[in-house]
């Protein structure tokens, strides 16, 4: 590899849908049912490094400074071989992630580390892809990160057919404006089962999830015009309807499973009284029991003190909306 860098390092951001992408047309290339749309977040992030050479007898990945074990490790190369192949270039890697998520929330984010990686292996194999083209290569990692390769709101196209190139996300506003999540971190004891197995399970068998694309399509069209418009109660009104029909699509699945903890629905309830007092806020949750809060950020040191009467400090975090992807200076 003469001419190219053989390191980089960056930082991304993890995103929270407010229209869920769930379920794949082809899970090869990681091709949605639908589009989806999402809000990067500045509060959670993954920093990565990654070096190729010619020394390097196989990949390895460090982890928190964990090694990975060699199991694990199949998806990551899977994912690497992608540039690889792009870049013409054969070398074994070593890849150093942190995760920068509190503790409490639990919240491993596969969205960042994975914008983290592609964005890294980008630079560092000299391809110098475009967020766009670069969001097709990530999306192979996982789908949701696919949309952390942009900052603020990210709309994830579906494309067409087979093609993978046409399934690319854009940053449609940069969301600079008073919006903010707050991240109610439910402690569980309980693995939940991976959003992969979920929602192939759910698309196998819920009834449901047949009424699930025709619902995101008017979802998705009502939720670009809001945002356009900067209409806060639109967009959170969509984003909890769309949020719970996703879910009730689990719910109705055979077996039925749910992501739902107790605190889960104690959340969502308090999110509801909140909402009957006055104080605009809502709430989505994904593939675990978490909730999110969407709000105006003027609104959220009153959203937070209400939810710190039942819920611990650390399970409380404040995010904001947050950048694409960043090269960084690698820190040892
Ligand atoms: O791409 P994955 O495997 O992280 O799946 C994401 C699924 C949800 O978080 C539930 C919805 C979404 O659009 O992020």
């Amino acid at each position: 590899m003469p001419d190219i860098t053989h390191e980089a390092a960056y930082r991304a951001h993890t995103n929270i849908a407010l229209i869920k992408y769930w379920g794949k047309r082809n899970p090869e290339l990681f091709l949605p049912v639908t589009s989806s749309l999402s809000l990067t977040l500045d509060a959670f992030y993954t920093e990565t490094r990654i070096q190729f050479s010619p020394d390097y007898t196989r990949d390895t990945l460090y982890l928190n400074h964990k090694q990975m074990e060699a199991d694990e490790m199949a998806h990551i190369s899977h994912f690497v071989d992608l540039f690889r192949q792009e870049a013409g270039v054969q070398a074994a890697c070593q890849i150093n992630s942190i995760n920068h998520v509190p503790t409490a929330a639990g919240l491993a984010s596969s969205a960042s580390a994975f914008a983290a990686l592609g964005s890294a292996c980008n630079t560092a194999l000299g391809l110098n892809m475009d967020a766009q083209q670069l969001s097709t290569f990530v999306r192979q990692g996982s789908g949701s990160a696919s949309r952390s390769v942009h900052g603020g709101f990210v709309l994830w196209h579906r494309g067409e057919g087979d093609v993978s190139s046409s399934s690319f996300t854009e940053q449609i506003d940069d969301a600079n404006w008073d919006i903010g999540m707050l991240v109610v971190a439910v402690n569980t004891e309980v693995k939940p089962f991976s959003s992969r197995a979920g929602m192939q399970h759910t698309v196998e068998t819920s009834p449901f999830y047949q009424q699930w694309p025709a619902e995101v399509e008017k979802d998705l069209a009502l939720m670009l015009e809001a945002i356009e418009a900067q209409d806060f109660t639109t967009m959170g009104e969509i984003s909890e309807h769309n949020a719970m029909k996703m879910h009730a699509t689990m719910l109705a699945a055979k077996p039925s499973f749910t992501y739902f903890q107790g605190e889960s629905i104690l959340a969502m309830h308090l999110v509801q009284k909140l909402r009957r007092e006055g104080l605009e806020c809502y709430y989505t949750m994904d593939a675990g029991p978490n909730v999110k809060v969407l709000c105006r950020q003027s609104d959220m040191a009153h959203i937070k003190a209400a939810f710190a009467i039942h819920f611990k400090p650390d399970q409380l975090i404040e995010a904001k909306p947050g950048p694409g992807p960043e090269a960084i200076q690698w820190k040892e």
